[in-house]
């Protein structure tokens, strides 16, 4: 990790953490990581350094406007069979099925009658199906947006008086899997045990030392995480463990009792990257076809839960990650590394809307594949921008309507060349009036002085970054 100077005298974090190049020599893990970014800091590959500033609030954008009757286009007469289940089929069910994550399954006639008109609300109002970043602004692969057309459909059946129609009618079934497909995992990790999260604390960070068993080098190409206490797993990070830092892990994981050890932002222990991570509302992820995560022989995976206790406490978890590898080995120009930028030293006064940013200037060419923007509960806008030398930019990825509770790598159709003098530009608008004050346990939160932190009342101004170095032996 290396920082570089900033003028900003309350300046700068940033996590970059490259892996897998180890073997061509150009990534040399020094240093320490002064920060709690969410990753691990692994070998700077010669790009960290960034400079933290504040910008003046007010910043707006717009997920497309709520539409009402007199916008949508007019569909004439709808039914169910013919135009609504094709909508719900492809838009809706990976969802609203038995057992999702949904409250409520959308499979039959019979299940989206008596909702219709929650639907046609929800559709209109952008709530459903959930979609957080603004359109116009990143070109994002298994984006969940449905067109207007949709919308109006679903509103006019509804408002019809939501006709079955012919079954006749109904479109062919869907397909085994309609979400990521992602094949049989290489490996499972699973603590070995049940963990209980310490109730004296209202936030937990429990890392476990896992051993994927990688007899052999691996390329990662995809997770899914299964949170076991899903009402008190916050978020999991999976990072990895080198042999060489292995026994500095194992010292950590044996210096506390019990299994694992309390650990925050990372895992304690230095260059030891960030690969993978879940957050609420994020599925099975599938990296970006080539690239994959290289992972030595030897390597193993620290997963660190956040159990955010406030609300429920008592309780039992038992989380696993299935990974999964590359068939054949890819490309040493496709091997991807997770990096952060972020804003560390903000201090949102009580009573304050404020909107902060921090810059990371770019020394080495890359192609970026994916974003995840990253806040808690006051959090309100998050933006991404890649400020180009010539002064022109271009939009990463736009979240002007920030949902704690829905967040997710975000991967772009095709990757964006981000080239040395680039910067990237984070902004985070944050809204601490105590009018909108999270309510906790019923309890509307006291505003008061808002900064970096890993509780989930603390804030976060952070972007992970998924890339991949365009000229991994270059200069
Ligand atoms: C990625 C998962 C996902 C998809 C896709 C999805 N939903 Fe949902 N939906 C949820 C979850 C979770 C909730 C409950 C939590 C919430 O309201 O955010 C929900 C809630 C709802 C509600 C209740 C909203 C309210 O105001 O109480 C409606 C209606 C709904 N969904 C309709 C739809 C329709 C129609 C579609 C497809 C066009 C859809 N959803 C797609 C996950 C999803």
């Amino acid at each position: 990790m290396r920082l570089t100077p900033s003028r900003h005298p309350r300046a700068l974090i940033v996590v970059f953490a490259a892996l897998g190049l180890g073997a061509c020599g150009k990534v040399s893990p020094a240093g320490t990581s002064p920060g709690t970014a969410g990753a691990g800091a692994a070998g700077a590959t010669g790009a960290a350094g960034a400079t933290a500033g504040d910008a003046a609030a007010g910043t707006t954008g717009a997920a497309g406007e709520a539409l009402d009757a007199g916008t949508l286009p007019d569909v004439g007469q709808v039914t169910y069979y013919k135009d609504v289940q094709p909508i719900l089929q492809a838009h809706c069910q990976t969802c609203h099925v038995a057992g999702g994550i949904a409250p409520f399954a959308l499979g039959s006639y019979d299940d989206a009658k008596p909702v219709a008109a929650l639907m046609a609300a929800a559709t209109a109002q952008h709530i459903m199906p959930p979609w957080m970043p603004a359109p116009g602004c990143g070109d994002f692969r298994d984006a969940r947006v449905i067109s207007n057309d949709q919308i109006a459909t679903i509103n006019a059946w509804s408002a019809q008086g939501a006709p079955a129609g012919n079954p006749a009618d109904a479109p062919p079934p869907a397909g085994p899997d309609a979400g990521v497909s992602l094949g049989t995992p290489g490996a499972t990790l699973d603590p070995g045990a049940d963990y209980h999260p310490n109730d004296l604390l209202t936030d937990d960070y429990h890392c476990t030392l896992i051993d994927p068993g990688l007899t052999t080098a691996q390329d990662l190409v995809g997770f899914d995480v299964h949170p076991g206490s899903t009402a008190t797993v916050h978020h999991v990070l999976l990072f990895a463990v080198s042999k060489d830092n292995l026994a500095a892990v194992q010292a950590k994981d044996a210096a506390e009792a019990g299994a694992g050890w309390t650990c925050f932002g990372g895992t304690g222990v230095d260059a030891t990257p960030t690969i993978g991570g879940w957050v609420p509302g994020s599925g099975a992820t599938a990296f970006p076809k080539p690239t994959g995560i290289h992972l030595d022989a030897g390597t193993q995976i620290v997963m660190q839960i956040h159990y955010n206790l406030l609300t429920t406490k008592h309780v039992t978890d038992r989380t696993t990650a299935d990974l999964y590898y590359a068939p054949a080995p890819i490309k040493a120009i496709d091997r991807a590394a997770i990096a952060a930028v972020a804003n560390t030293t903000f201090l949102i006064p009580a009573n304050t809307k404020k909107t902060v940013s921090a810059d990371l200037p770019i020394k080495n060419n890359f192609d970026l594949w994916g974003v995840v923007p990253h806040m808690h509960l006051h959090g309100t806008e998050i933006k991404v921008q890649i400020n180009h030398a010539d002064g022109t930019s271009d939009c990463a990825v736009d979240v002007p309507a920030w949902n704690f509770h829905w967040q997710q790598f975000y991967y772009y159709q095709k990757a964006t060349k981000v080239v040395a003098g680039d910067t990237i530009h984070l902004e985070c608008t944050f809204d601490n009036l105590q009018a909108d004050e999270p309510v906790i346990n019923n309890m509307q939160m006291t505003s008061g002085p808002l900064t970096w932190g890993e509780k989930t009342t603390d804030e976060m101004c952070l972007n992970y970054l998924y890339f991949t170095l365009t000229n991994p032996l270059g200069p």
